[in-house]
């Protein structure tokens, strides 16, 4: 079978997790390529929730091989606990899971400049996860990292912490008035990590490349989503990380050529956690209807997600640049029973008429939306599993969607469970 890689169209939430976990069941292997810990995915099975951060969304799949991809950023911390958290559900997860050597470590100080140099009086100004990604994509870029695999050898890894802890010790006292971190026992927690991941740690480039010699099939599960990447989104509202297709290959060490098909997810409305542009934002009751209806606080940090409708605009400038095949439209059920719905089809700016997403945070937060309105339904379409079972009014909002993105759906989700998905021969 083909590849396949799922990724994000909107600013993240979409539902990446619980569709990579109803496709894993066809796949070998589910490789996560970007982003960390500040991911959260979502997955129900039989009534039961799973939250998963670093661990691949297939790993709820006995036999299906979960693996952390070289491009991932990668906090032990919150490795283990998730872990531990998956096997308390009955999860078998250290017989599926490998972790690159070279993934880069996210260490306490990440996590804490992280938080200082997001908050500016007080208020939030990227408004990150807090999950050190990135002051840790940043040391990696300015080669001031620490990988995953130098924790196998720990008296080079007590070399290389002590080094690291002299610079940021400087940063953290000098630039924010906070207290250093101790070498002892930072050093002695993350022997302990590496006591517990040394068994899955390997050269997953090699192990991937061998997999794909085998013709096993691959599975991508991206983070985030295409707004929020690093070139492509809303900059600097936006991850430290190519959360688009790009990132397949240099975060999972495979040929650009084995990205295989791509699914763009999109919610059939839209959500964004944090600061930033967000032309559809829906300031009022109905933003209040669909948070509340669609459930809508983040998985990692809680916080309420600004809701707003679909904007074909920003999602059209997310498939061309993921180069996506075809639209997984998620939580189309969340839409029914508010009223009248909208699409966002071009943006006003001034006595202009946008029809590309523009590359300028400054320009996007002038802009207003040019809308299309359609019918709404007042019927609970979660027992649905065929598109004909569907109100004429969800049918003709998909058909909608389709025209124009431009795109296929491939999926319709109509709830947060493993089976409550309509899968579209494409
Ligand atoms: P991800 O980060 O893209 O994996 O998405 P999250 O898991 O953070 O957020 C999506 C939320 O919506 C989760 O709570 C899912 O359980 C839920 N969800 C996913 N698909 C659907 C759907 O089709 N309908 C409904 N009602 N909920 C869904
Ligand atoms: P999943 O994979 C939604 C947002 C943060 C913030 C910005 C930068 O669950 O879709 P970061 O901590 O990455 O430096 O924060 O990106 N953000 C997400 N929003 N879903 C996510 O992941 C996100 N990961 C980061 O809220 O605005
Ligand atoms: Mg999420």
């Amino acid at each position: 079978m083909a590849n396949l890689c799922v990724v994000g169209l909107q600013w993240g939430d979409e539902g990446k997790g619980k569709l990579v976990d109803v496709l894993s069941k066809e796949y070998d292997v589910v490789v996560r390529y970007q982003g960390g810990g500040n991911a959260g995915h979502t997955v129900v099975v039989d009534g039961r929730k799973y939250v998963l951060h670093l661990v691949p969304s297939g790993i709820l799949r006995p036999g299906c091989v979960c693996v952390i991809g070289n491009g991932v950023v990668v906090d032990p911390a919150t490795l283990v606990e998730e872990i531990d958290g998956l096997k308390a559900q009955g999860v078998r997860v250290e017989e599926n899971l490998l972790i690159s050597d070279r993934a880069h470590m996210v260490l306490p100080y990440h996590k804490i400049i992280d938080k200082l140099a997001d908050t500016e009086d007080g208020k939030p100004r990227i408004g990150t996860t807090g999950r050190g990604i990135g002051p840790c994509y940043s040391d990696k870029v300015s080669r001031q990292g620490i990988r995953i695999g130098e924790l196998l050898d720990k008296a080079e890894f007590g070399k290389r912490l002590r080094e690291a802890l002299v610079q940021k010790n400087r940063v953290l006292t000098a630039l924010y008035g906070a207290e250093p971190l101790a070498f002892e026992p930072l050093y002695n927690e993350f022997c302990g990590y590496a006591d517990r991941l040394r068994p899955m740690i390997r050269d997953t480039v090699d192990v991937l490349n061998t997999y794909a010699d085998q013709g096993k099939s691959i599975l991508f599960e991206g983070a985030q989503a295409a707004l929020l990447d690093i070139d492509y989104g809303t900059y600097p509202y936006a991850t430290s990380s190519n959360t688009t297709t790009g990132g397949v290959a240099t975060g999972a060490g495979l040929p650009p050529k084995s990205v295989g098909h791509v699914i763009g997810v999109a919610k059939a409305y839209t959500t964004r956690v944090g600061e930033g542009p967000f032309p559809t934002e829906l300031q009022d009751d109905l933003g209040a209807r669909l948070r509340e209806h669609g459930g809508e606080f983040g998985a990692t940090t809680g916080r309420p997600r600004r809701c707003g409708w679909f904007d074909a605009v920003s999602v059209r400038h997310s498939t061309r640049v993921c180069g996506a095949d075809s639209i997984a439209l998620t939580k189309l059920d969340v839409l029914g029973g508010m009223g009248r719905i909208r699409v966002c089809v071009a943006y006003r700016h001034g006595s202009e008429i946008l029809k590309r997403f523009p590359s300028s945070c400054a320009v996007l937060r002038s802009v207003e939306p040019v809308y299309e309105e359609f019918e709404g339904w007042e019927e609970d379409i979660s027992q649905a599993r065929s598109v004909k079972t569907l109100p004429k009014a969800a049918k003709d909002y998909i058909r909608a969607i389709e025209e124009r993105v431009g795109l296929p759906v491939s999926s319709i989700g109509v709830g947060s469970g493993r089976e409550e998905i309509i899968r579209l021969p494409l």
